[in-house]
């Protein structure tokens, strides 16, 4: 992989330990996945900011004291807890210490706190065509799909690697070639009412992900107004069901305004049908085990939206939820802040609601409560809740979330109607 002058001398040590050892990473990636050169990107979303083991820690720490800095903007994915006030968390000692030893690495070499895994909500949201190095496989698939930005599917301390050379190999999603689909699903018999019920582009996406494996597939009969919102949760759904770093909607995804576009002229082999009866077969399957009534309902995975706060406000209409029964909902910083001055905050939080930033549901300390079953909107969500958390889990649409939550008895309502 040819190396510009700057990157050969960040690979000889010249620029510090830090430079050197990324390059060396990158460089050795770009070799095995035979990349010609490298290329600037124009910002990093760091994945690796959970604490997980203590190696990733101590890599941050490392890198951080070798002189390490990041040479482009760089945003974070969720830490594992709400660091701005741990304690209604519950959060013990040992996990915020760890937590707080991963800010500190990150804030020296000069990260943006965002703390988010939905970094294309606000901020430094990337362009059309722009390349970047992305971790968090729900931003990856939104960035690359929704937005048309480049981005490969980064490993973990890969993106701290791109941050700090400011470059990656091109490869991946990065060309243009790799970038084409290669099958066509298409909706078979969904009523067109259907695409009105929010909770059917998490099933979609699960679904959609399962087919594609890690292939880029396209996806044709999605009404072209979608929401950002429904493009999201499908994008998570999808991302982890499948290792899918890049979809086309026909019709609404900027590199599919129709078929032949997102298959490079070529015509698909075969268009094969997503029907009711897999979205019911994926529903049943991510209620893994979860019959009784949940004692921990779970929003904002990936971090709610202002929109989403909206439609949370609107559908609790000031009632209370049901004492004994946890509702957390995920956020960022700047979402929180904006729902605060729109005194959405302080409506959520009347019905007893508990909004958390920066933190990842998925992390929450276990040990500080006693819960057994969980509920949520979100398709990523109950597909790793219980082999993350052992917690059984029930998914629905935030509808019925909010219904269970304030009723006291769990509520299903049929997806088709
Ligand atoms: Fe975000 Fe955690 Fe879900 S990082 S996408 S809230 S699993």
């Amino acid at each position: 992989m040819h190396l510009s002058g700057i990157e050969r001398d960040m690979l000889a040590g010249t620029h510090g330990r830090a430079s050197a050892l990324a390059m060396n990473i990158l460089y050795e990636l770009g070799e095995l996945y035979a990349a010609e050169r490298t290329i600037p990107v124009a910002q990093v979303h760091i994945d690796m900011t959970l604490y997980m083991v203590d190696a990733g820690v101590e890599f941050a720490e490392k890198m951080a004291e070798w002189g390490g800095k990041f040479a482009v903007p760089t945003q974070l994915n969720p830490a594992s807890i709400d660091l701005l006030h741990p304690e209604r968390l519950r959060v013990p000692e040992d996990l915020l210490e760890k937590s707080r030893r991963l800010e500190k690495a990150y804030l020296k070499m000069g990260a943006v706190p965002t703390w988010t895994c939905a970094p294309y909500q606000q901020g430094l949201i990337p362009s059309f065509g722009e390349q970047i190095a992305w971790g968090e496989s729900n931003a990856i698939a939104f960035a690359n799909s929704v937005i048309g930005a480049r981005t490969e599917r980064y490993a973990d301390l890969t993106d701290v690697c791109a941050a700090i050379t400011g470059s990656v190999p091109e490869m991946g999603l990065h060309l243009t070639e790799n970038r084409k689909a290669e099958r066509l699903f298409s909706i078979a018999d969904f009523p067109s009412r259907a695409f009105d019920n929010a909770r059917l582009f998490p099933l979609l996406g699960f679904v959609f992900g399962e087919l594609a494996g890690d292939r880029v597939a396209a996806l044709d009969g999605i009404p072209e107004n979608v929401s950002m919102d429904n493009l999201k949760s499908f994008s998570a759904a999808a991302a982890s069901s499948g290792a899918v770093g890049l979809f086309h909607i026909i019709g609404v995804t900027p590199e599919a305004p129709d078929i032949q576009s997102c298959f490079r002229s070529e015509t698909p082999m075969e268009t094969s049908p997503i029907t009711r009866e897999m979205l019911d077969a994926a529903e049943a399957k991510l209620n893994q085990g979860g019959a009784g009534m949940p004692d921990l309902i779970v929003l904002g995975c990936p971090h709610y939206s202002v929109d989403e706060f909206k439609a949370l406000v609107k559908r609790l209409d000031s009632r209370r939820i049901q004492s004994g029964l946890e509702f957390w909902v995920f956020t960022s910083r700047q979402t929180h802040n904006q729902i605060k001055k729109a005194r959405l905050l302080e409506a959520i939080e009347r019905s007893g609601v508990k909004v958390f930033t920066d933190g990842c549901p998925l992390q929450y300390p276990k040990d500080s409560w006693n819960l057994h079953c969980a509920m949520s909107d979100s398709a990523k969500y109950a597909n790793y809740c219980f082999s993350q958390t052992g917690l059984d889990v029930i998914f629905s649409g935030m509808r019925d979330c909010i219904e269970t939550a304030v009723s006291g008895a769990l509520k299903r309502t049929p997806l088709w109607k």
